[in-house]
């Protein structure tokens, strides 16, 4: 029933060639997406139809209509349709743009993202990140009760997507600028915002177990965001994930598991890797000046077999700190008084031994670069942790000068022959 209507709407399309692209395309979708999909005469494919502001708009007839729910179901469906020849589409957010085929298509595919419309105001109250299908209209309503607001339509009606991705004037223009000049950032800025707000909140969630993580492939020379968020207590969708989780690009795999499944990672193949570190102080803006760094030394260093970088950033919030004085303390330095930070690791991996000294240059360039942004901003804790420290790096001494006289008694009392110290050579030594 549902092929044959599919079918039908495919008249629409002219040559035979559209007509069983669209078929084929249309049923796949179906196939892989279930009800997410609808065809003509469905109530969802109606309601879709109906909302474009324009008639001509709202005359076309796609083949089928795609409502994702998740930025997921949109990759899918586009990486579908890519596999389709012919197989045409257009995307709607609120459909305001009133020419015919702007947001609509006769015989395609129609992926109405009306649907990805979460709205959440991070703690600050400064940073709003908002789902690319909703209205402004929705957005000013969230935002009310917190006396904010934000630079977008006029008419509450008009679409975030479209307004944005246009320019977007707003009653606050002569104030702020176009719409698109208030974006923070699409998908990576809002990461690194997210995870400043966990970061640096005075009330840090215990249960919270973060890292987030961007990648670079030589090769490719793209970048992705790769973030492990993990709860400690069985609650699905904490709201300290809320934000996180409201990130348009970042697809969600939420499920409640034990740590040995969790724990139960794929072994990596064998590669060549390097670790460093640093830690600071948290700041999205600095997060992104990390961010420039890295993509301006990596850019245009592509080592024969290439070298994935995995930049990681963990949180040491003053909480976790504040537990070692209950069993009497211990030698790493670092103080709850210190307040919240965060820990970063460069690591590389790389499967061509004979780029090692190229490789592991190149990552000595950029911690340094950032080291010393970070102490220019004074954004820099001394604090290097040693799991996560270069051979060339001094984490013992980033204990603290007391700290380190300590170890040095202990070695003397208990090693007077230095057998540990000079024996084995692998490893900080005091
Ligand atoms: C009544 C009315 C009032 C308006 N008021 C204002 C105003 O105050 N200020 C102003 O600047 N403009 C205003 N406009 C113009 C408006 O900005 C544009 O029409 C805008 O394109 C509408 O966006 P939409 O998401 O509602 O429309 P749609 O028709 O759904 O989309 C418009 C275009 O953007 C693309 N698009 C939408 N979402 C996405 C997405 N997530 N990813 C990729 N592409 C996407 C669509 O493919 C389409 O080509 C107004 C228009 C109308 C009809
Ligand atoms: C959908 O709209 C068409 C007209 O475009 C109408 O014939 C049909 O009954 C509608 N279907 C539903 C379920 O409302
Ligand atoms: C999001 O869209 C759904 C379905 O259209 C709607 O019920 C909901 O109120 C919207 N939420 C926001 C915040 O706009
Ligand atoms: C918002 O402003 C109004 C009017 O000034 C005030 O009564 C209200 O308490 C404010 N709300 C918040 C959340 O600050
Ligand atoms: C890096 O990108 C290249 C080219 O796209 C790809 O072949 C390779 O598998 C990628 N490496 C990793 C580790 O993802
Ligand atoms: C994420 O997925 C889980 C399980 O599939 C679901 O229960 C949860 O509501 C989803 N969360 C969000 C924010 O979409
Ligand atoms: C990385 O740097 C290159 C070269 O300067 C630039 O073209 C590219 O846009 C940058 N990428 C990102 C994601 O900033």
């Amino acid at each position: 029933m549902k092929f044959l209507w599919t079918v039908t709407s495919c008249a629409w399309a002219v040559h035979a060639g559209a007509l069983r692209a669209c078929g084929t395309c249309c049923t796949r979708l179906q196939r892989e997406l279930g009800s997410k999909v609808s065809s003509p005469g469905q109530p969802a494919y109606n309601a879709t139809e109906d909302s474009y502001w324009s008639l001509q708009e709202a005359g076309l007839r796609p083949g089928c209509i795609l409502r994702p729910s998740t930025a997921q179901d949109v990759a899918r469906a586009v990486s579908i349709i890519g596999t389709v020849d012919g197989c045409n589409f257009a995307i709607k957010g609120q459909g305001h743009a009133p020419a015919a085929g702007f947001a609509n298509i006769d015989g395609g595919v129609t992926i109405d993202m009306t649907g990805l419309n979460s709205t959440v105001l991070n703690a600050d109250q400064s940073v709003v990140s908002v789902g690319a299908g909703a209205s402004w209209l929705r957005v000013y309503q969230y935002l009310d009760p917190f006396n904010v607001s934000v630079a977008g339509g006029r008419n509450g009606l008009v679409g975030v997507g479209g307004l944005t991705v246009g320019g977007g004037i707003s009653h606050f223009s002569p104030r702020v600028g176009w719409a698109c000049d208030n974006v923070v950032n699409f998908e990576r800025g809002a990461v690194f915002q997210a995870f400043t707000d966990i970061v640096s909140s005075p009330d840090f969630d215990i249960y919270t177990s973060l890292v987030a993580g961007f990648l670079y492939n030589s090769t490719s020379k793209t970048w992705l965001i790769s973030n492990s968020a993990v709860y400690t207590r069985p609650v699905l969708d904490p709201p300290v994930f809320a934000e996180l989780a409201a990130v348009p690009s970042i697809s969600n795999s939420s499920q409640l598991t034990s740590l040995a499944a969790l724990a139960d990672e794929a072994a990596t193949p064998p590669l060549n890797w390097l670790f460093a570190t640093a830690t600071f102080k948290p700041s999205v803006e600095f997060m992104q000046e990390i961010f420039d760094i890295l993509n301006s030394t990596f850019y245009s260093f592509n080592p024969e077999g290439g070298v994935v970088w995995d930049i990681a950033f963990e949180p040491l919030p003053s909480v976790m700190l504040s537990y070692a004085a209950k069993t009497g303390g211990n030698i790493l330095g670092v103080q709850p008084e210190d307040g919240n930070s965060y820990i970063m690791l460069l690591s590389a991996l790389w499967p061509n031994s004979a780029s090692n000294a190229a490789v592991e240059k190149v990552s000595r360039q950029a911690l340094a670069a950032i080291e010393a942004r970070a102490k220019a901003e004074g954004l820099l804790r001394g604090f290097q942790y040693l799991n996560y420290a270069a051979p060339y790096q001094t984490p013992l001494a980033s204990y603290g000068a007391e700290n380190l006289e300590f170890l040095r008694e202990v070695r003397r009392k208990y090693d007077p022959l230095q057998v540990f110290q000079k024996r084995v050579p692998g490893g900080f030594k005091l």
